[in-house]
């Protein structure tokens, strides 16, 4: 049977010791990262930001792919080339951001579901002449009190379907990305729970859609305590209980996992990365990796900070953080290691 270019794809965006780089943020999600360092969120800025961070040297030794909002797809590098071209000459494959937001649910206060399925497919054919080989939806599940609803989990999963399948037939490869938020004071417990319910509710739903789980990724957030939770789990434990989850609900099938950072110190994504592969030790049946937005980025965003003349301390840190993690996924990393 001939491997289908789908599949070839999505092994590659999953290959040993390789992981995604999420570079997505929108227009208004940048402007608030430019807004920590200083940097007013012009087009050229953005441009810059981008142009140093996929101009440094060596990433495709660690970075399989990078996620782009759709004005860097159609952007040029500062030398002109355009940036899904440049990806491609380092060996990095292109992908692109395709849901156009999480908006707010009627009937269902304090929760989101998220738009963007009205001319998919259009939008997704011309993303492939662009260049792009992969695409990312991000459905967002808050934990509170009384929420989230089974309205929620249900409508964001249909719609996370819904997307994958029209990828699929468009020729692009799904990352299908379900995200627990880590906001609010929730235990590591709970977080489980709700994990697992989103994530059951996400394969039903793929099946449903007739999605090929060989030609996607799972991009889901990790167990972990809320951020207020008073009580924080160890390194272990998250990576015990995220991988007890992704044992029970992920089939065989779907070639890898790249976890989201979601607001973890970069650090700790990376030791929670490398604790599961220790642990899954070549036992799993799917690669467990990274698709890291600012886990990645915050150390080169700082070092960065707008200006040419820093342009290499911010390569240097995005190269840094890159290695840490390309070791994660294979369990080979080392804390002592962040200080060389
Ligand atoms: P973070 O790693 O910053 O959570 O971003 C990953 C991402 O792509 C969120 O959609």
């Amino acid at each position: 049977m001939s491997i289908s270019e789908l599949a070839k794809t999505a092994q590659a965006m999953v290959a040993k010791g390789k992981g995604i780089l999420a570079a997505d943020e929108s227009t208004g999600t940048i402007g608030k990262r430019f807004q920590s360092i200083n940097v007013s969120n012009e087009e050229a800025n953005r441009r810059a930001y981008r142009d140093m961070l996929f101009t440094a040297k060596g990433l495709g030794e660690q970075i399989s792919g990078v996620i782009l909002y759709e004005e860097t797809l159609r952007q040029t590098a500062i030398d002109g080339t355009p940036f899904p071209q440049l990806l491609a000459s380092k060996g990095i494959i292109p992908g692109i951001k395709v849901d156009t937001g999480a908006k707010d649910m009627a009937l269902c206060p304090g929760e989101t579901v998220t738009e963007g399925l009205d001319g998919l497919a259009g939008r997704c054919a011309e993303y492939v002449k662009l260049g792009a080989r992969f695409a990312k939806w991000r459905a967002v599940i808050t934990i509170g009190e009384k929420i989230p609803s089974a309205s929620c989990i249900w409508a964001n999963a249909h719609a996370l379907a819904r997307y994958a399948a029209i990828c699929q037939e468009q020729g692009l490869v799904p990352i299908v990305e379900p995200e627990v938020l880590m906001d609010g004071d929730h235990t590591i417990e709970r977080c489980q729970e709700i994990t697992e319910r989103a994530l059951s509710a996400v394969f039903d739903a793929l099946y449903n859609q007739r999605v090929v789980l060989e030609h996607m990724v799972l991009k889901p957030s990790m167990v972990i305590a809320g951020k207020s939770c008073p009580v924080q789990a160890g390194v272990s434990e998250v990576a015990e209980r995220t991988l007890t989850v992704l044992k029970r609900m992920v089939p065989a099938a779907v070639p890898g996992v790249a976890f989201l950072s979601g607001g973890q110190s970069d650090e700790l994504a990376t030791a929670h990365l490398d604790a599961m592969n220790k642990l899954g030790a070549g036992a799993l049946p799917w690669a467990l990796t990274f698709s890291y937005g600012r886990a990645l980025q915050q150390a080169s965003l700082k070092a960065w900070r707008g200006a040419a003349a820093n342009v290499d301390a911010g390569q240097g840190a995005l190269s840094h953080r890159a290695r840490m993690n390309s070791l994660a996924a294979i369990g080979q990393y080392r804390s002592d290691l962040e200080k060389k």
